[in-house]
Parts: structure tokens; C-alpha cells; sequence
């Protein structure tokens, strides 16, 4: 099978790469990706032999129109992905996420090729902290920021291709993922590193806020899952039971590297910050099969810690940069 993983050098689609040649000999896979500030060709180190790798964006309509005429499957993860910069600045996040889809889906339509999109739970918008609800594949959309919001367009030009065009597509929306590889200005790697650093880890608004974690590579088995058995057209909501506050999260790791529970500072609040996410993912489980094989976060977290101290050289080259942006629009309350 020839798959094109679009953002195969970005977080979550290098491990769907490394997973897939661990695991499904048959694969033939093709990376496309702009290598934008959070695409690494380090995050392929040791498979890189093994791809084809071609540097390019998912807007260029040519370039995508011959790569997804080579390919069986295309899975779409490029994607502008962190909420902080598109308040900052959300133009290439309209670009890569809704524009880039537009152009991956005129592809796949005139090839006829099988095609999976990557999305995020962020597009239901939030849910209070006291509410006994948690997001399904029937929850209206809702987003709250530019990232949320392009990403919740991106999936409706995907049901649109499918009904209007016939286009053979499923869709998933995942909750917050951890693991290796992750981008230092995420919530984990940026606490962690800042604690390698010497520094105190830093809590947004009143630290409350909550996320349902899933390890990376349970979230990638699932989007497999999909790919081999989801019923084409549908929808399905990736999730493991791992809702967990930030500042439990931050005790958590400065529990886990040796330092005291209370060594951190809260700073300004994200604008529109989300209060709570949780998935339901019943359908994924009861349709599919499917169940995450990382149940335990805080040994999830362990392992996590411990690539992020073997693996500096990833980490150090994005770090001064990431921090000098925070820098600018932080302040401890
Ligand atoms: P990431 O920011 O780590 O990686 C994105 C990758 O896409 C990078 O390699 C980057 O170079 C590449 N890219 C960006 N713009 C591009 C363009 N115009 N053309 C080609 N390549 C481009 O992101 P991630 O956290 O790995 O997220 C991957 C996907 O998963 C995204 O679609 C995101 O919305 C979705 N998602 C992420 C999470 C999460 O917790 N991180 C959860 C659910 C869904
Ligand atoms: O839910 C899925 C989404 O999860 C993905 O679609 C996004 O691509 C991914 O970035 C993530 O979005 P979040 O905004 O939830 O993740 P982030 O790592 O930015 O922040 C997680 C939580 O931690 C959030 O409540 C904000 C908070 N936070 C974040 C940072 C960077 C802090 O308290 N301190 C910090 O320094």
C-alpha cells in the first residue's frame, strides 16, 4: 500500500510514520511536508532511509496532484496545530489548514483516492468543568479560536467532497496527545524541558483547566483502525479516558523530576482559553475494535520525561526561540 503522510515530519505524523513501518511491512510511504518551525527531519531519524521524502507545502496544488496520483491512501496531518500563535497571528493557519485540505481534496477527488483527515476535539468548542457530558461524533460545532475554527472548516470541506463529489473520506478528532517529538511550546515539553533548564513550569489562568491525554501512538493505532475498517464518510472521536487538570498535570511532573509540588508560577490566561475538553469514544471502541494500550499517564508521563532527557539534541535547537515568543505576551501573575 503507497500512503502520503502529509506533516510527516511535525509531532504526531512522524510517530504515524515510525508506527507504520514497525508495523505494516506492506507500506510504501511518502512525506510531504514545508518543514515549517515545527517540522524536524530529526523527528525521522532512523527511518528516513526508509521514505520518501519531498519538502513542500500542502497548498501547492501541483505538487500535492502528482504525490496523491502515486499514493493508495493519503493521511492528512500537516497543519498549522498550536492555539497561542493563531491568536497571534492566524493568516497560515487559514492557508495550510483550510486551503491546504481544499487542495488535498480536489486531488483525491480527481485520482480517486482513499483519503483520511486529522482533526481535533477542539472544533466542539468546550464543556464546564461540573458537566457530566464529554463530546461525541453528534455534538455541534463550535470552536473557539483561529486554530479550532480553520480546523472545524477543513472537516466540513471533507463532508462537503464526500456528499457533493462521492469523494471516499473519513474524518477523526483526537484530544490532546503526549509522547515524543512533541514541539517545545506545547503544555508537556515546555514544562518539562523548562524544569531540564532549571526553571519553574507555567500555568495559564488558574491551572484548572482540563484536557483528555492520549498517548501519540494509540491515537495513531486508531487512526489506523479507520483507515482499515471506518465506514467511509463517517466520523469518529479518538479518545482514552484521560481527563486530567493542568496544574495536576504540572504536580505531576515536577513530582516525576525529583522537584516540589508547589515550584511553579501562574501567568497571564489564554484569551478564550477552552475549560474542558473530554471524548467519548464508544463508537471508535464498539464499531472498530479498537482500545488505547496506554491506560496509565503518570507512567505515560515517566517515559515521556525520559525521551525529553535522552534527546536534548531534539529539543534544544527550538527552545530559545519558543521561550523568546511566550516572552513577549507572558507575565506571572
Ligand atoms: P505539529 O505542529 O507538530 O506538526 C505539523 C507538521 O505539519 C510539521 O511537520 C510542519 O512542518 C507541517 N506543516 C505545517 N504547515 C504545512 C504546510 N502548509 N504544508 C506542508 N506541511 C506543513 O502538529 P501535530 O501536533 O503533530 O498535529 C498534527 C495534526 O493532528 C494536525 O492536523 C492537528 O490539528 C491534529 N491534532 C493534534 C493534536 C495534538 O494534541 N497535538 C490532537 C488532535 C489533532
Ligand atoms: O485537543 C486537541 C488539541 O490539543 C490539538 O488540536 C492542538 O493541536 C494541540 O496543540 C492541543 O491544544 P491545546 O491548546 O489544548 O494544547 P496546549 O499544549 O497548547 O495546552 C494544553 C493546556 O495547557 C491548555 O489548557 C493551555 C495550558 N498551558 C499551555 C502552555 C503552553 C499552560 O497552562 N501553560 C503553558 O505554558
Amino acid at each position: 500500500m503507497r500512503v502520503l503522510v502529509t506533516g510527516g515530519a511535525g509531532f504526531i505524523g512522524s510517530n504515524f510514520v515510525h508506527q507504520t513501518l514497525a508495523t505494516r511491512p506492506d507500506a510504501e510511504v511518502t512525506v510531504l511536508d514545508a518543514l515549517t518551525y515545527a517540522g524536524s527531519l530529526r523527528s525521522l531519524d532512523g527511518v528516513l532511509d526508509d521514505v520518501r521524502f519531498v519538502e513542500g507545502r500542502v497548498e501547492d496544488g501541483a505538487l500535492v496532484d502528482r504525490l496523491v496520483g502515486e499514493a493508495d491512501v493519503v493521511v492528512h496531518f500537516a497543519a498549522e496545530s498550536h492555539n497561542d500563535n493563531s491568536l497571534a497571528s492566524p493568516g497560515p493557519f487559514v492557508q495550510t489548514n483550510v486551503v491546504g485540505t481544499y487542495e488535498l481534496l480536489e486531488a483525491v477527488r480527481r485520482h480517486d483516492v482513499r483519503y483520511h483527515h486529522i482533526s481535533t476535539d477542539e472544533v466542539y468548542g468546550d464543556l464546564a468543568l461540573d458537566s457530566p457530558e464529554r463530546f461525541s461524533e453528534a455534538t455541534p460545532y463550535n470552536p473557539s479560536s483561529p486554530y479550532s475554527s480553520t480546523k472545524g472548516a477543513s472537516d466540513l470541506l471533507v463532508r462537503a467532497w464526500v456528499r457533493s463529489f462521492g469523494v471516499e473520506a473519513t474524518i477523526s478528532n483526537c484530544s490532546n496527545n503526549y509522547g515524543p517529538r512533541q514541539h517545545v511550546e506545547k503544555f508537556i515539553p515546555r514544562q518539562v524541558t523548562e524544569v531540564l533548564d532549571g526553571r519553574r513550569p507555567r500555568l495559564y489562568g488558574d491551572g484548572l483547566n482540563v484536557r483528555d491525554w492520549i498517548h501519540v501512538d494509540d491515537h495513531n493505532s486508531a487512526v489506523w483502525a479507520i483507515i482499515d475498517r471506518g465506514q467511509l464518510g463517517e466520523t469518529y472521536l479518538i479518545g482514552a479516558d484521560g481527563e486530567v487538570d493542568n496544574k495536576t498535570v504540572v504536580e505531576t511532573v515536577l513530582d516525576l523530576m525529583g522537584r516540589e509540588a508547589g515550584d511553579y508560577d501562574h501567568v497571564t490566561d489564554r484569551p478564550g482559553h477552552d475549560r474542558r475538553y473530554a471524548i467519548d469514544w464508544s463508537r471508535l471502541r464498539d464499531e472498530l475494535g479498537w482500545q488505547p494500550r496506554y491506560r496509565d499517564f503518570r507512567s505515560g508521563l515517566a517515559a515521556t520525561i525520559d525521551w525529553y532527557r535522552t534527546h536534548e539534541e531534539w529539543w534544544r535547537p527550538q527552545k530559545s526561540a519558543t521561550e523568546a515568543r511566550y516572552a513577549r505576551s507572558e507575565k506571572v501573575l
